[in-house]
């Protein structure tokens, strides 16, 4: 693929500008999970620690595919900057609500360029944004069934330590490429 050539790019402009924005919502969701993780990790919370690193890798796994899949459709990924995320939280409740609170932004941009890839008739990006929509329902479904477990086992340190235990147990599975 010739790198100048903009005649050979295979998307549309606004296309390629929504994917490029997306590198960057996936560079932060990499960047926020890692100081998650940190947090987690110099608070105590080892299960977690291990959880959200591991949850970091996978979103940069997530920006790879993008910025393959730019590079193959000759529209040269931009690798933009990222954000300063948080540094501290009130409570590994709290920090699995924003981690969240960010799925749910991330879904909303990927259902968006689902929108755009419809409307311009633009097939291979449908089909290759099918693999996020589907990634994002499990990574919703996976933080609302962690948030319940405050309500279900409680928000006593004896609750957070099993729940640090099950984040322990999900961490090692979350690290295996999958996909
Ligand atoms: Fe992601
Ligand atoms: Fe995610």
């Amino acid at each position: 693929m010739s790198v100048n050539n903009s005649t050979r790019m295979k998307i549309s402009t606004k296309m390629k500008k929504a994917l490029n924005d997306q590198v960057g919502l996936e560079a932060d969701a990499s960047n926020s999970y890692l100081a998650m993780a940190s947090w987690c990790e110099v608070t105590g919370y080892e299960g977690a620690a291990s959880y959200f690193y591991a949850q970091s890798d996978e979103e940069r796994t997530h920006m790879l595919k993008i910025i393959h899949y730019l590079n193959d459709m000759g529209a040269i990924s931009v690798i933009p900057a990222i954000k300063s995320p948080a540094v501290t939280y009130k409570s590994l409740e709290n920090l699995i609500k924003t981690a969240l609170k960010n799925e749910q932004a991330v879904t909303a941009a990927i259902h968006k360029m689902v929108e755009i890839a419809q409307k311009e008739k633009d097939h291979s990006t449908y089909v290759f944004l099918e693999w996020f929509v589907n990634e994002q329902v499990q990574e919703e479904t996976k933080f609302e069934t962690l948030l319940q477990k405050f309500d279900l086992i409680g928000r006593d340190k004896l609750a957070i330590n099993e729940i640090d235990k099950l984040l322990a147990s999900q961490a090692t599975a979350e690290s295996e490429p999958t996909a």
